[in-house]
């Protein structure tokens, strides 16, 4: 715990970003439910099981054997973390000039398509962009934008890109039907799809819960359903699979996978580790099966409605419905006064440390960057502050601190200025860019 002398000085030493602050000084950690999750007992005894050949180690035939089990694809690449895996595919697929569309950006997954020569167009339906709507699978493709982008661009659209569940959206899910037929007009146009499986077991919750026809089946048969319309996956595995660090690309065509395995050699590791330590496959591997755990996910994802429920019945405005790994503070709702060149998000998060110190991050225009054409600033829709919970780590009394402390900052939101950037970095500026206050 910290005073609130302290906070404001660690505050001001971190630029008011979030990300750059030390973690002692951080009572309750909502930054991201990325690599912060507590592993099990199974995983931490996995892990004296480390086979730490250079070569061929016990481990990846265990991850390997478990990738083919749960998710279906046929060939493994691990990689030290998702963005690992975004960036050999998308220097395997993606050629100057390609289009990928997707449903809505992810921060690293988009910059890599286009360091690798592509440009990403959004085909999310319209309501993923509005905070209110409640549509059930705000995670879905448009399927006429994304059968515009495909006729228009005939031979260059080398995958759709799809995430399960969708993060900027607010962990929204995607459903069934909509993925199976994503998958029936890419290969109408001969392309692929790539399916970002981060969460793909909370989106497979959702799907159990909401969608019509699957209450009977079980989380990791609708993951392996899901998984089943697309032609490759990309992994953070910090995520869903319950590791502190790895990831993997998993593929079905035998010639992308050894283009893929074969860069791997230059940017990652072996084809056989990719950047993980033996032990951390093992982790990984493990965490895969409880992951899919109907269990698991029901106390998970209990535990994010639980926080959303509160801080709906007091009015504070969250992006409905409540999403797979975290509450999306609604900023844009939150601080009208604030406009969004002064980054009202950005601005929220720092209020939010400075009242309790709960750590959370800012997920708007700061997030959103510029475009890599015009270098004009993206405006997103949505301008919003993402409350991540971690997986098995917090209990619900820290869920009541963190919405009490989110319910005294909305009270006194007029309090709240906007803030000024004064360092930018050039790429994913959210990470590291440093900003001061703006006076009345
Ligand atoms: N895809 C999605 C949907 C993600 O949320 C992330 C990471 C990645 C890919 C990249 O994976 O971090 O292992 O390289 N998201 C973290 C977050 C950073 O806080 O949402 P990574």
């Amino acid at each position: 715990m910290t005073t609130a002398e302290q906070r404001e000085a660690a505050l001001k030493e971190a630029g008011y970003n979030t990300f750059l602050l030390r973690s002692r000084d951080v009572y309750i950690d909502l930054l991201t439910d990325s690599g912060t999750s507590a592993m099990s007992d199974r995983q931490w005894a996995g892990m004296m099981l480390g086979d730490e050949a250079y070569a061929g180690s016990e481990n990846f035939y265990r991850l390997e054997a478990n990738v083919r089990k749960y998710y279906g694809y046929t060939y493994l690449i691990p990689t030290h973390q998702g963005r690992g895996a975004e960036h050999i595919i998308s220097r395997v697929l993606i050629r100057t000039g390609d289009v990928v569309p997707g449903n809505m950006y992810f921060t690293t997954t988009r910059l890599h398509q286009e360091m690798a020569g592509g440009r990403f167009v959004d085909v999310i339906i319209d309501e993923a962009h509005d905070p209110a709507s409640e549509h059930p699978f705000k995670g879905n493709v448009d399927l006429d934008k994304l059968e515009k982008v495909l006729r228009e661009n005939p031979g260059h659209v080398p995958y759709v890109s799809v995430a399960a569940t969708v993060n900027m959206a607010g962990g929204q899910p995607i459903s069934l039907a909509n993925m199976r037929a994503v998958y029936e007009l890419a290969k109408k146009y001969g392309s692929r799809v790539i399916l970002d499986a981060t969460r793909v077991a909370e989106n497979a919750w959702f799907i159990q819960q909401r969608e019509e026809g699957q209450s009977g089946k079980t989380v990791a048969e609708i993951v392996k359903a899901l998984c089943s319309f697309s032609d490759g996956c990309t992994m953070s595995a910090k995520k869903d699979p319950l590791a502190n660090i790895g990831g993997f690309l998993a593929v079905n065509e035998a010639s992308v996978a050894a283009e893929a395995a074969n860069l791997l050699v230059v940017y990652e590791g072996l084809h056989t580790y990719g950047g993980m330590a033996g032990r951390d496959m093992e982790a990984v591997a493990i965490g895969i099966e409880e992951s899919v755990q109907d269990d698991h996910m029901r106390a998970r994802i209990g535990q994010v409605q639980y926080l959303g429920d509160k801080l709906r019945a007091w009015g504070v405005p969250i992006v409905l419905p409540v999403g797979g790994h975290g509450i999306f503070l609604d900023a844009r709702a939150f601080l009208p006064h604030v406009p969004q060149e002064h980054y009202p998000a950005q601005a929220l998060a720092a209020a939010l440390y400075l009242d309790s110190g709960v750590r959370a991050m800012e997920r708007g225009i700061v997030s959103a960057g510029r475009d890599a054409v015009t270098g004009e600033e993206r405006k997103p829709k949505l301008e919003l502050v993402r409350l991540t919970i971690p997986r098995r780590v917090y209990t619900q009394a820290h869920m009541d601190v963190t919405a009490e402390s989110v319910y005294c900052v909305y009270e006194e939101r007029e309090k709240v200025r906007g803030l000024r950037m004064v360092f930018e970095p050039k790429l994913l500026r959210f990470f590291q860019a440093r900003f001061e206050p703006l006076s009345d």
